[in-house]
């Protein structure tokens, strides 16, 4: 019996767990970032399966295609005005900058604006932004697209007239009336509230105050809200924060989902900036990375799971601001990491098994050229066993690595698993899952073939 006969059966005997997928937002305010195709195929070997980025960059859009990660697409704070004026000029923006990527590119949801109420730019009409918003429903209401990608929009926790204690927080009066249009639009939508949240900023500007462990996300003794509930990391009392605010527009009983759309910590920062340090920022984002693929929520509402972006996949070297606004990525430039934080997939494989149903379903890879090798770095006895398992029950027929088969030179363990990686990967139907092998797999766009070594491609 094979490994995938298997699989119905497995399914019955011991359900994984359900994993929770986490997303990671993608700036591109740096002048030595790898390019989107490679970011892509990077992505494509971690647990991160949920992209954010700024504009509709048409290269990253493409280079998600056919990826099985989900991608979030923005429109900037400048064009809301353009998009608010009429139903038409909103239709002729996602003609140009969403449809001809749509549907090889996942795209689940438009960010209009990013913190556009609190910019502290005048131009900005609260208005337009509401108005921006519909237009563009409507456009996916006429295109039948409405369940598949929302609208909503990112606020930063400016929006707050007061975030302390949770369960008594408001909006500033001043936005208000806005805000009751934009929560009676996610309502009627079905659209996430998000929200830009950084205990970490907190901290900084209070480090005498706020302890350390409550803002790294860790196990503080707690706070306590006159509500009775109590809070061991900042995170979750601004969360709950939101919450409170939007209950109190009247919105507590609608199902509007709190996403928390960025949140990160600095590796780096000004001289004054204590907390930036790698350990600290490895501390946090491991957390935030356990926090979004567990199905917990905050004190207020244990049960709802809330949908998390870490901010940032990259250090952006041409970021404006201080120190610390540059230092907020998981990688350099040049794809490797500022700290050790693992991103490996150890439950892709287990995804596999929800496929088609479960939260992270995902669509197979078709279309353009890809193979899977193994990462030049990998453990050399995890390897082995791949190659181990791909050659025997994986059922690759692995003549060609034998000896005085054409694959057979160079005889290095790295390159006899690459071949026998990607003919289980293609055989399997390129399901990037298919090229995990315990983190030892990686998608790559160029022909690995050389000489009379031919991979295989589907
Ligand atoms: C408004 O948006 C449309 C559609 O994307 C575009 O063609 C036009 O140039 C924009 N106008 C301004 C003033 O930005
Ligand atoms: C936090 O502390 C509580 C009470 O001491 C404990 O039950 C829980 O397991 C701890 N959680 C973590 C993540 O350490
Ligand atoms: C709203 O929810 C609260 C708490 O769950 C409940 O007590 C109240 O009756 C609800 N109000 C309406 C109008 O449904």
């Amino acid at each position: 019996m094979t490994l995938v006969s298997l699989l119905p059966l497995l399914l019955l005997m011991c359900p994984f767990p359900t994993v929770f997928s986490v997303g990671i937002n993608y700036g591109t305010l740096g002048n030595n970032l790898p390019s989107p195709k490679a970011v892509a195929q990077l992505l494509q070997s971690t647990l991160i399966d949920k992209v954010k980025i700024y504009d509709t960059n048409p290269q990253i859009l493409q280079a998600f295609s056919n990826t099985g990660i989900d991608v979030i697409v923005a429109v900037e704070n400048n064009n809301v005005a353009n998009i608010s004026s009429t139903k038409s000029v909103a239709e002729d923006w996602f003609s140009a900058h969403i449809a001809p990527f749509i549907p090889a590119t996942s795209i689940v949801a438009i960010a209009v604006g990013n913190e556009y109420l609190a910019s502290g730019d005048d131009n900005m009409d609260p208005n337009a932004l509401v108005q921006a918003m519909q237009n563009l429903h409507e456009v996916l209401l006429s295109r039948g697209l409405d369940r598949k990608i929302k609208i909503s929009t990112p606020h930063s926790m400016a929006v707050l007239a007061t975030s302390f204690p949770p369960s008594a927080s408001t909006f500033a009066t001043i936005l208000m009336p806005t805000m009751t249009s934009i929560l009676t639009f996610l309502a009627d939508t079905g659209s996430p509230f998000m929200v830009n949240a950084y205990p970490y900023f907190a901290y900084r500007d209070n480090p005498s105050t706020v302890p350390l462990e409550y803002v790294l996300l860790g196990n503080s003794s707690g706070v306590h809200d006159p509500k009775g509930y109590v809070y061991t990391n900042m995170l979750d009392a601004q969360i709950d924060a939101i919450r409170s605010a939007i209950a109190s527009l009247g919105f507590g009983n609608q199902s509007i989902h709190i996403m928390v759309s960025e949140s990160g910590w600095p590796s780096k920062g000004e001289p004054g900036e204590v907390a930036a340090s790698p350990d600290n920022a490895k501390t946090y984002n491991t957390r935030l990375i356990a926090k979004a693929q567990s199905s917990k929520g905050t004190p207020m509402r244990p049960n709802e799971k809330i949908d998390i972006f870490l901010f940032a996949l990259f250090n952006e070297n041409k970021k404006q601001g201080g120190t610390s606004e540059r230092n907020f990525g998981l990688f350099n430039g040049d794809g490797s990491k500022v700290y050790e934080v693992d991103l490996s997939c150890e439950f892709c494989s287990g995804s596999k098994i929800e496929f088609g149903f479960g939260p992270r379903s995902k669509t197979g890879q078709r279309g353009p050229s890809v193979w899977c090798v193994a990462k030049p770095h990998a453990d050399e006895k995890l390897v082995q066993g791949v190659l181990d398992f791909c050659c025997g029950p994986g059922g690759v027929d692995c003549r060609d690595v034998y000896e005085n088969g054409p694959c057979f030179g160079p005889n290095k363990v790295h390159a006899h698993a690459s071949y026998a990686m990607n003919a289980y990967y293609q055989m399997h139907g390129r399901n990037y899952w298919n090229c995990d092998f315990k983190g030892s797999g990686l998608v790559t766009f160029s022909d690995p073939s050389y000489g009379t070594c031919k991979y295989s491609q589907q």
